[in-house]
């Protein structure tokens, strides 16, 4: 289903047909030698083309080919799904050009390459790596089938505005639980070794601070202060950074005035010189030229040389490069700076094999396999809101399937789902129908998603609902009401869906509302009047199957937030990390600043309670560790999975206050109806620090505070103290 290739693996290749192995043709020789060898024979102009990535369409091949036969070309990106076409490139840049350098193919796989999954912020909410981590091995491995060597993931960037639509896109709002999913996602895509046939280069991105966008709108100025730029938005490119990422991907926005595209403290100073980074930088989509709009640079020539010389060495789609051989005549820039660009990506082209197996080589697929695993992240990332009364798991069979979303497919595979097929999406009701097979259904769309509603359509969803004994109300918003430049001013149901939610209410059934999204929703009212809440986001194709895995109790949710809801859009932003104020109590007159659901928070198919947090000691030394503790007890009738997580807060930190409380670490804990275990997590002194503006991690002494809670707004905090 993935595409047969026509050319697959012809072994070695004498690239330049000289009937001689040059050293960088040599797979025996370490890469820093062919590197050196390579650059050596390559002219001005074969250099600043490695530097340029185009987009690939269907006439690419005759279009682009004296581009790439020429040596100026070192890059495609949009490869699928075409890979004869890939191929056919490949083979001009292989066999046509004097060098012989083969170009590399980048694409958006974002969550899922056929195997559509869910949408990275849902699946963040799982809080569980190793499914993160299989999952992006799935979606690279289905990718190379097609020819993609790179894909453009993950997305790291840290969000706290749910306006923003590529909130949809990244791991929420915690810097710790982002740089682990971050770093499992790096693992994933490039597994030990990108070099293999079934792995994919990974890219970080969008470097950096783009989740910060003024007003939620996309592409828009951010302002970040040091100390949060150093602790919220870069720890989760450090960690994939160390996870090995081959490359990063610098982002759109304009940094504290300075385009991130042209921003040398953060890819030259942080990336390069501090993390030690040495992989290579690409643009994102004309972010190279759009210096110029920023206001930044004066014209096309300068933005090149800007960009590049921060340390943005591949240029995505706009061509300021071209200009860099008269940018060096006129002494604008020194061709060393170029070279050490071209280095760079030339190491990732080796290290990925492309020099020694250009086209794409035989990948199995097991689609079978791929869908269970698709179908258990769904279940894995649905959150359960509220379950009053214990209305699930479903124990009825007259149900009614009420809403837009109840047989919706193709806006279920989320904002970047690739080659995902809508008709490979399984709906909520064909989902719940297979799970509940005697089951009576009834099922009514009540109100398109976002049109206006009839009122005959939202009668006739009251009629069916009346008749069932319970509702299964399916409301959310478009996949591409989220996503890039989705931006939204409120955050409510969408057209006529919460017209159609408090007729349905009326009816005085029981409702479970489920909800597909790609951002929190601000719905108080649906919180407060459904019996149950389910958030689903956009599952992807495996959605109904993986949804109705949670409403019948098959699976029982573990899920938590990654992203607080709020109550309101004027809360925005809204985040559980935030510093304390000098005066707390001040508030809105027309409501509270508290969230309408906090990070962390999640329900399960029975209760936990929590005892005290304890620590091993009260003060400990500088180099020395603390264990602290709690004893959970599941007290509900059924088994479940407890997400227990350590919160800290640093009381008193001289070189800048610390958020009310961070995430340190969590456990998934497993209980049987009764069980009591003992939950521990072992802090060592020097994790009690932060990032100084200057980049040093500081570790103060004095007092802390720390909680073992299921979510970042419950259990108490007690004290420890940190000895000089
Ligand atoms: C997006 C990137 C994406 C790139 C290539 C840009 O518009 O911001 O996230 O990787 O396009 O498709």
């Amino acid at each position: 289903t993935l595409g047969k290739p026509e050319m697959h693996h012809r072994g070695w290749i004498d690239l330049n047909k000289n009937g001689v192995k040059d050293a960088y043709e040599d797979p025996a020789l370490p890469t820093e030698t062919r590197v050196a060898d390579l650059l050596a024979r390559m002219s001005r102009e074969e250099r600043v083309g490695q530097l340029l990535q185009k987009l690939m369409t269907d006439t690419s091949d005759k279009k682009d080919a004296a581009l790439v036969t020429s040596g100026q070309l070192g890059s495609f990106l949009g490869v699928a799904p075409d890979a004869n076409l890939r191929n056919r490139l490949q083979r001009l840049a292989v066999e046509e050009t004097r060098l012989g350098i083969p170009l590399i193919f980048g694409f958006d796989t974002i969550h899922g390459f056929r195997t559509t999954y869910p949408i990275p912020l849902g699946l963040s909410c799982s809080w569980d790596t190793t499914l993160v981590e299989r999952l992006t091995a799935m979606a690279a491995r289905e990718s190379t089938v097609v020819g993609v060597d790179w894909t453009f993931a993950p997305m790291v960037d840290i969000a706290r505005d749910p306006r923003w639509g590529r909130i949809a896109e990244g791991n929420g709002e915690d810097p710790y639980l982002g740089g682990l999913i971050a770093a499992a996602s790096v693992r994933g895509f490039q597994g030990n070794d990108y070099g293999r046939p079934d792995r994919v280069v990974a890219c970080l991105k969008h470097y950096v601070g783009y989740g910060a966008a003024e007003g939620g709108r996309d592409y828009n100025t951010t302002e970040i202060g040091l100390p949060t730029l150093r602790n919220i938005y870069l720890p989760p490119f450090r960690a994939g950074v160390e996870a090995g990422a081959g490359t990063l991907m610098a982002a759109f926005n304009s940094l504290n005035g300075v385009p991130a595209s042209g921003n040398r403290f953060t890819l030259d100073q942080v990336l390069r010189r501090e993390w030690g980074f040495g992989g290579f930088v690409v643009g994102d989509w004309e972010s190279v030229g759009e210096l110029v709009h920023h206001g930044y640079a004066a014209d096309k020539a300068e933005a090149g040389v800007l960009s590049l010389t921060a340390g943005v060495d591949m240029e995505m789609v706009s061509e300021c490069y071209r200009e860099l051989p008269a940018m060096i005549d006129q002494k604008k820039i020194d061709s060393a700076v170029i070279d050490e660009a071209v280095r760079r990506i030339l190491r990732v082209k080796f290290k990925k094999g492309l020099f020694d197996q250009p086209y794409t080589a035989p990948v199995e697929v097991d689609v079978a396999a791929h869908r269970a695993l698709a179908r258990e992240a769904v279940a894995a990332s649905c959150v359960l809101l509220k379950n009053e009364g214990a209305v699930l798991p479903l124990g009825t069979r007259s149900i009614a399937i009420i809403g837009p979303f109840a047989e919706e497919q193709a806006e279920l595979l989320g904002c970047w789902h690739a080659l995902g097929n809508a008709k490979d999406v399984v709906s909520l009701h064909a989902g719940l129908k297979a799970a509940v097979k005697k089951g009576k259904f009834r099922v009514a769309r009540g109100c398109p998603i976002i049109e206006p509603a009839s009122a005959k359509e939202i009668d006739a969803a009251v009629k069916q609902a009346k008749k069932a004994d319970v509702v299964i109300l399916a409301l959310g918003e478009p996949a591409l009401w989220a996503g890039e430049n989705n931006h939204r001013l409120d955050l409510g149901l969408p057209g006529a869906q919460q017209q159609l939610f408090d007729r349905i209410v009326a009816t005085g059934k029981p409702v479970v509302t489920v909800l597909f999204a790609g951002r929190p929703l601000a719905i108080p009212a649906v919180l407060e009047k459904s019996a149950a809440v389910l958030m689903a986001w956009h599952p992807g194709i495996e959605a109904g199957h993986g949804v109705a895995d949670v409403l019948t109790g098959k699976v029982a949710p573990t899920a938590r937030l990654t992203t607080s809801f709020p109550r309101s859009v004027g809360q925005v932003p809204v985040h559980y990390n935030h510093l304390h104020t000098s005066r707390p109590f001040s508030d809105y007159k027309d409501g509270t600043r508290e969230a309408l659901l906090p990070f962390g928070f999640g329900l399960t198919y029975t209760t936990f309670t929590y005892g005290p947090t304890r620590f091993s000691r009260d003060t400990l030394a500088m180099g020395g560790a603390i264990t602290i503790s709690t004893t959970l007890t599941n007290t509900g009738k059924a088994a479940g999975t407890e997400t227990a997580q350590l919160y800290l807060h640093d009381v008193a930190c001289l070189q800048g206050a610390r958020p009310v409380r961070e995430l340190k670490g969590f456990q998934r804990v497993t209980l049987a109806p009764g069980e009591s275990r003992e939950v521990s997590f072992t802090l060592r002194a020097d994790e009690l620090g932060s990032w100084s503006p200057d980049g040093k991690w500081v570790v103060e002494p004095g007092r802390f505070e720390a909680t073992i809670a299921p979510n970042a707004a419950s259990g108490e905090m007690a004290a420890f103290a940190l000895q000089p």
